[in-house]
Order: structure tokens, then sequence, then C-alpha cells
């Protein structure tokens, strides 16, 4: 069997097998490089004075991470800058928050450069190259100009913007043709699928093959859709672990026998803060009655603190969550729990589980995995209400179950929240149900290997059931 090479931007090797606060792909990819041996390669975190390019080797449960240094150019340029300035931006249809700097272009080469530099000599003629997310785009292009012939994949985990929203990019056109450079390219939904398809068809004339392949020059690959999931079975016993019971007692006697509604993002302007705070109080507004019946609670651990937009967010919803509370709030009853600190997963299972609403409301989001885990966390006997985002990826697999809303309508979040808070138990089991075959089906698992087979090319033998 071949061996993997993993590489993104964070390497998240897990520090002991059972580390409950691992995020489901980095348990997911590291159960890969366990299966068929490997590597994980990126970026440490850390910042050196001069970029050395020194590999740091750590064997960690059956997982080896090799990790380099960045200096201080390259975070500020290739990381804060292109990534997350530039990239993040754009690709949630946020054009009017992209900066469009040659230096970030510049140094989001040059990083990727000294990625391909230092991991090219741990790769093997045999092993398959498995690389993730808007950090690396160039990388496969970087890799193939150092002599690498290997089968080489690329996922995005975030959503495709529609092709003209691309083109405002000045480097557009080359990054889809460096993505050529791929044998397979991961979406998690035909939506962005489709939109990649579009501007390699239409803006750079790629043909377009059976089955989804894409011809341009001498090049072909394979795009594919293959939505993410979560690692169902061990959420599910993390639900029900000591740590998650303790939580969902600790919440329900903190809730005093109000119904919760639950956020859980990380701080960023994707994730529909905003319009969540504006139509909860719209909510407020329409419906007094409920006023001291609810309440809610939303986690928000801050991210990316050197990006300005990240900041503004910050000090816009700290802003707009003392006024609904300072407007609505009494002696006895806040109406937001606003908290700026992350939880481990177990203890947040209990919280989803204590929560009559999961309330995930994205503008735009390549999956959102809070979504699953909030209907894998659910007593199956009184299940709670999902409302979820039709702009969030994860739509394309919970339609049927969730209450669906358009997230910058406050009319429509209002609405969705009386509908489940008067949604009878029968109906809402029936509607977990449906999701939770869903979640069970196409977890991470599933998701790791309808890819990894697709790139490995031996689809016949793992291909999942619809
Ligand atoms: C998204 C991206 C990931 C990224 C994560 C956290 O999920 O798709 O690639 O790792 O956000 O963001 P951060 O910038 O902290 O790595």
């Amino acid at each position: 069997m071949s061996r993997l090479i993993i590489i993104s931007n964070r390497v998240s090797a897990p520090k002991d097998s059972n580390s409950g606060a691992q995020g489901g792909l980095a348990v997911a990819l590291a159960a890969a490089l366990r299966e068929n041996g490997g590597i994980w390669f990126g970026w440490s975190g850390d910042v050196t004075e001069e970029f050395t390019g020194d590999i740091n080797f750590q064997r960690r449960a059956g997982v080896t991470a090799a990790t380099i240094d960045l200096e201080q150019q390259d975070v500020e340029e290739y990381y804060n800058g292109y990534a997350n300035r530039t990239l993040w931006p754009l690709f949630h249809y946020r054009i009017d928050l992209a900066e469009y700097e040659r230096g970030f272009a510049g140094g989001y080469v040059r990083v990727n450069d000294r990625f391909a530099d230092t991991v090219r000599p741990l790769i093997e003629p045999e092993d398959v190259v498995w690389i993730q997310d808007y950090h690396m785009f160039p990388l496969g292009q970087a890799l193939r100009d150092r002599g690498c012939r290997n089968r080489i994949g690329f996922f995005l985990h975030i959503p495709w913007p529609p092709r003209r929203l691309l083109g405002t990019l000045p480097e557009a056109a080359d990054l889809v043709r460096t993505m050529f450079a791929y044998d397979v390219v991961g979406f998690h939904t035909e939506e962005w699928l489709e939109s990649f398809r579009d501007f390699a068809v239409k803006d750079l004339g790629a043909e377009l093959g059976e089955d989804n392949t894409l011809k341009l020059g001498d090049r072909t690959l394979k795009a594919i859709a293959a939505p993410i999931g979560i690692d169902c079975k061990e959420f599910v016993e993390g639900a029900n672990s000591p740590a998650a019971r303790l939580a969902f007692r600790q919440m329900r006697d903190s809730a005093v026998g109000r119904d919760m509604i639950v956020g859980v993002d990380r701080l960023d302007y994707s994730k529909g803060l905003e319009e969540r705070f504006r139509g909860y109080e719209r909510f407020l507004e329409r419906h007094p009655e409920e006023r001291k019946e609810v309440f809610l609670l939303q986690i928000a651990p801050p991210s990316r603190a050197g990006v300005e937009s990240y900041q503004k967010i910050r000090t816009t919803l700290e802003g707009l969550a003392g006024y609904i509370n300072g407007r609505y709030a009494d002696v006895d009853w806040v109406p937001i729990r606003y908290v700026n600190q992350g939880y481990p997963r177990d203890q947040l299972a209990g919280i989803y589980r204590a929560a009559r609403i999961g309330l995930v409301t994205p503008l735009r989001d390549g999956m959102n995995l809070v979504a699953k885990e909030y209907v894998a966390a659910q007593d199956p006997e009184n299940p709670g209400v999902l409302i979820l985002s039709n702009f969030a990826g994860a739509a394309a697999q919970l339609r049927e179950g969730a209450v669906l809303i358009n997230p910058y309508s406050a009319e429509e979040m209002s609405d969705a929240i009386i509908q489940a808070l008067r949604m009878e138990r029968q109906e809402r089991i029936d509607r977990w149900r449906v999701m939770m075959d869903n979640v069970e089906k196409e977890d991470v698992i599933w998701w790791r290997k309808r890819f990894t087979s697709v790139l490995m090319g031996t689809e016949q033998e793992t291909e999942p059931a619809e």
C-alpha cells in the first residue's frame, strides 16, 4: 500500500490516541496516516528570525508529524496576507473585504516554494501526496516543478466562488492553471465543484471530459464532490462521556427551565454572527411572550487576530451583544450569553445536547461541522432542532431534517426560532432521524476513503453506497 504524505498549513497530529480535543479532520487524517503509514507535513505555527528550512520530526500515536518554522514576513504575507486577507474573504464571496496586494501574492508563492523545497526530499516514488486547503493551491505545481511525478490530490475545505467573483482576483487564471498539476481536486459540494469547472472551462478553455475530468494542455485532472463528515461514532461516545454528562447537567441547571439556543463558531465574519444576533433580536421583539423563556448561548473563540477584519467583527459583536442585553435584559434574565473561549469537544457535546435549538447560520461556509456535531449530540428520544443556513455546505446533506433559512433575513431567523420552539416532539424526532442517518453514513471515514480511493485509483473496492 502507498504511503500518504498529507500537507496542510496546520499540522495537528494527535498528542495521544484518545485525545478528545482534536477536530474531526485531524482525527480522520491521523487515522489515514496510521493505516497507510506516511507523514503529515506543514507549518509548526512558530516564527523564527530567519527561515532555515529545518524540519522538526515528531512521532505521536503512530503518526509522524514533520513541521517547519516560518519567518515573520512569511506569516504576514502568506498567512495573514494572501491566505486570510485575500483568498478567505474572496472565496466566501466577500470581495468587499478582499485585499489584492502584490506583496501578499508574492509571499504566498514564496512560502509555497519553501514548503515544496523542504517536503520534496521526504517524498518517495510510490507515495501519494494529499494537500489540504486554500493555503496551498500552488504547492502541487511547485512539487511538479521539482520533479515530483507522484499522484497528488488537493482538497478545498472552503467554498469555491462563482466565476465572476473569482475573476476579480488579479492572479485568478494563474492560480487555477496551477491546479492542473493535481490528479484529483475535491470539494465539499456540487455547487463549489460547478463553480470551479465553470472557471476552468470558460476562462481557461479547459475541456470537460467524461466523469468530471478536465483537460488543459497535457494535464488532466478529475474533480469530485466529497462532503466531509464528523467521526460520528467517536462523537456519540464523547456525548455520553462523564465530561459531557456533567456539562449537560450544568447547562440544564443554569438554564432554570428556559430553552437554550446554542451557536458555536470561530469568531469569523463568514459565520454570520452579526446577522444571527440581529435575527435573534427580531425574535425577541416579535415575541415578547417568549422573552424570559429562552436565551442564546453564543460560543465564539477569537480567530486570526492579526487580521483587521477579524478585530472589527469582534468589536461589532461586543457592541451588539451589549446593546441587545442592555435593551432586553431583566434582573433575573440575560438574552445573550456571549462567550469568547473554546471548549473541549466532550464538553461541547453536553452543551449541544442541552440546547433546544442549534443555530448554524453562516453567510457562506464550505461545510460546517458544528451542524453535524449538534445532530450527533442529541438525545434520540427528545432531540433539539437544527436551524441551518441555506449557504452552508452542510445544507446539501441536511436539508430534509433541518429548518433551513436565509441568514441575511432577520424575519426568517425569527420565524425559524419560533417554529423550532413550538415543534412537537414527534416532528423533532422525525427530522432528527433523517439528519442522523446522513451524519452516521457519510462520516469522516467515508469522506477520507472516498477521496483517497479516487486518488489512489482503487475506487471499485471502496466506492461507498450513494
Ligand atoms: C477553516 C479552514 C482551515 C483552518 C481553520 C482554522 O476551517 O478551512 O484550513 O485551519 O479554518 O483557521 P486557522 O486560520 O486558525 O487555521
